[in-house]
């Protein structure tokens, strides 16, 4: 008999599902990774986390952790030792003055910002994005219903948010203005000042303000600054930090929300139907990474500070290349728009493609982040590594 092969029909997944794309940076780690699986020697200037190993201190606690069958579910949003230790560290570096019940531990800062999306944002809110964004910003945003108003900003200005520009998109419908300083992907970091300003508008305005604070300790400009300082504005605030850069424990997801005690509450209702808590050995290495010493925290950021140095020099030495130096996180973000048009690149996107397929270096197109101009270079890796991929991309470009 021959078989009957029948289509198989496709599947008739939700609306909501259907509105997000999965995320650019996520796509080149698998790219990478499916030529690394064939042998070949990929260096890797595309992934966003530190190459430091957990400090041994935080890894210790995870252990005694385990050893004391600390196994069992703790409360949703983390136990009180956990959010107490959120707060306090809080206070300490930055004056905020947030209570137990205005911190919420979540798996990540990207679920944190996630929960705190999904309770702000209804169906035709807007939520005003400075360009360039972080990629997860869009797509949350999305997911929730909410639609994305962009703000354009200037390279030539250092990619300069300022309240006026915030001012110029506000409607009706605006709800949200996310901030990200110092930025993924453009290293930028907003000044103290212009994040008063833009908070305080919102706050006036009645328009929510979430800060991912990620990377707030990467800040090689000055002190490092959180809008938690800005007391006054704080029933309008959420602010999103994560251990995961601070404390080189991307891998271990611990991330957390500070915000008015309504919204925190929300978050735990929404966390409490998903994840629960986050894991809870994860939990006590959480509170030892912040209650512990903090000087591998100022040791890595001296060493990245070395690396921007290095990598921002060896890319303006590259004839095409513009480079604005990065003034936090781990990225430097060079317009490569010069080699447009050369040997067929038309984008950033293609650009990038082919350093991959043919340079075997890993970087991230700038599209995924909202500019076409662009790649993002993480320089979170030895000086090694960085000269060898950075070598790579000279030879790659010069033959174009
Ligand atoms: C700007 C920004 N926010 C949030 C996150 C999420 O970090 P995690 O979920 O590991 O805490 C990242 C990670 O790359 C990021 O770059």
């Amino acid at each position: 008999m021959t078989p009957v092969t029948e289509a198989i029909p496709a599947v008739k997944l939700s609306e909501r599902i259907n509105r997000i794309e999965p995320s650019a940076t996520m796509a080149v780690v698998a790219e990478a990774d499916k030529l690394r699986q064939q042998g070949i020697d990929v260096v890797d200037f595309g992934a966003g986390e530190p190459h430091f190993s957990t400090p041994q201190h935080i890894k210790d606690a995870a252990i005694l952790a385990i050893q004391n069958n600390f196994s069992k579910y703790t409360a949703v949003g983390g136990t009180p030792e956990l959010r107490d230790a959120i707060v306090h560290r809080h206070a300490v570096d930055f004056d905020s003055d947030y209570r137990r019940e205005e911190a919420v531990a979540s798996v990540g800062g990207k679920h944190a910002l996630f929960n705190a999306i999904q309770v702000l944002v209804d169906h035709g809110d807007e939520v005003i994005l400075p360009v360039p964004y972080w990629v997860s910003f869009k797509d949350i945003v999305r997911y929730a219903g909410g639609n994305c108003v962009l703000l354009e900003t200037d390279e030539a200005q250092g990619f300069r948010v300022t309240a006026e520009m915030v001012s110029r998109l506000v409607t009706p419908r605006t709800k949200l203005i996310i901030l990200n300083s110092p930025s993924n992907p453009s290293g930028a970091v907003m000044s103290a000042e212009d994040l008063r300003q833009v908070v305080r508008f919102a706050a006036e305005h009645g328009i929510w303000v979430i800060s991912d604070e990620c990377y707030v300790y990467l800040n090689y400009r000055g002190s490092a600054f959180s809008i938690g300082s800005l007391r006054e504005y704080r029933e309008r605030m959420v602010i999103i930090g994560s251990l995961s850069k601070t404390y080189a424990m991307t891998g271990w997801r611990l991330g957390y929300a500070l915000a008015p005690a309504q919204v925190a509450s929300a978050i735990q209702k929404l966390q409490s139907q998903s994840t629960s808590n986050p894991t809870s050995i994860v939990q006590k290495a959480a509170v030892a990474a912040l209650k512990g010493p903090q000087e591998c925290v100022e040791n890595m950021r001296q060493e990245y500070i070395q690396l921007r140095d290095h990598v921002v020099n060896e890319l303006r030495s590259i004839p095409g290349i513009k480079c604005t130096v990065p003034e936090g996180a781990f990225y430097a973000y060079p317009n490569v728009s010069s080699f447009f048009e050369h040997s067929g690149i038309g984008s950033a996107s293609d650009l990038a493609g082919r350093l991959l397929r043919e340079a075997h270096v890993a970087t991230v197109p700038g599209e995924g982040f909202g500019t076409s101009d662009h790649i993002r270079v993480s320089y979170a890796t030895s000086v090694r590594e960085l000269d060898r991929g950075l070598e790579r991309m000279r030879k790659f470009l010069a033959a174009l």
